[in-house]
């Protein structure tokens, strides 16, 4: 598995609790790194030395924003590329972006606003104008993901990491609890495929503040406070994966037949079915299956 990008998620915590959200964002959340530990990261990032970009994600980061703009300093000194997805609540005026952005001058190559009905009310919010005109004024380039309603229509799924622009909701964490009700449910023996992540040579993952190592929102292939980052890469043989591997050879659809899980007969997408067999699965595969954070429950109460 050759590495190239880094998703860190600084905090769970959020201004927000979006129906949507993957994370499970949320002001009650627990759980965001520190410093020492995003050195750790960014240190395992250099000895790999396939890494080019560092994103900073959560949760939202501008809640720790001391934390994440030494972060990002630190990131970019190493050398990084370093991107950062946050709900742009802090824009409340283009005056008062143009201050939280301007630190980040020469340090950001990119910067996504997530903006859409989830949200907010509004699909383009003011805070999101707001952030990139005080972008653009700087010279940061900058760009809003926006995640369609359910049943929206024709919109392309994403596949790896979230596009600028508009993709399909995918009905995973807090999404397959709150937002499957109101998606056109399929026959379940339709997902044999995962279509969002490329589970053989995934690219970029996910690392949370316990140091979980994800392929998919909890799905971890190791901890990188336990075990270095290029051990957990050299370790991870997909098809042997006891996750990965049935989900390659027939999706969601080959997870259930595998471990013989019960099932309904319809599902709003492949991450539903995937996120409804990995949750049963939890208790034979808890060092996989995790962290707790990931499947609606605050660290140490799974
Ligand atoms: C988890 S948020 C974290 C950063 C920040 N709080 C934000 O909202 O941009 C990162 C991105 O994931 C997107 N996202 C969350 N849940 C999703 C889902 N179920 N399907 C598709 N995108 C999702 C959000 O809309 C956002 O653009
Ligand atoms: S999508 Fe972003 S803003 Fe919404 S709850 Fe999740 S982390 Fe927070």
């Amino acid at each position: 598995m050759k590495l190239s990008g880094l998703h860190l998620l600084l905090t769970y915590q959020c201004t927000l609790e979006c129906d949507h959200c993957f994370v499970w964002g949320s002001p009650r959340q627990t759980g965001t790194i520190t410093l020492q530990n995003i050195r750790h990261i960014l240190q395992q990032a250099k000895d790999i030395g396939t890494v080019k970009s560092i994103y900073f994600e959560g949760g939202e980061p501008f809640l720790y924003y001391p934390i994440l703009l030494k972060g990002i300093q630190e990131a970019a000194s190493a050398g990084f590329e370093v991107g950062l997805v946050t709900n742009g609540y802090w824009a409340i005026g283009v005056e008062e972006a143009l201050e939280w952005l301007r630190p980040l001058v020469g340090l950001i190559g990119d910067i996504s606003i997530s903006s859409d009905l989830y949200h907010g009310t509004e699909k383009i919010s003011q805070e999101a104008k707001n952030a990139v005109s005080a972008a653009q004024e700087l010279g940061i380039p900058i760009g809003i993901i926006c995640v369609a309603q359910p049943g929206a229509g024709a919109i392309t799924p994403a596949f790896g990491q979230l596009p600028i622009g508009e993709s399909a909701v995918m009905y995973r964490g807090r999404a397959a609890e709150k937002l499957v009700s109101k998606a056109k449910q399929n026959s379940w023996e339709q997902f044999t495929a995962c279509p969002h992540e490329d589970l053989r040579e995934p690219g970029r993952v996910h690392i949370d503040p316990r140091g979980y190592v994800q392929i998919c929102q909890g799905i971890s292939l190791g901890n990188l406070f336990r075990t270095s980052l290029s051990e957990i890469c050299r370790n991870y043989v997909p098809d042997e994966h006891p996750i990965t591997g049935p989900l390659l050879q027939g999706g969601p659809v080959e997870l259930v037949r595998r471990y013989e899980l019960p099932c309904e007969e319809s599902y709003a997408d492949a991450c539903h079915l995937c996120s409804e067999a990995c949750r049963v699965l939890r208790s034979r595969f808890p060092d996989i299956l995790t962290p707790d954070q990931m499947y609606g429950l605050k660290e140490d109460q799974g």
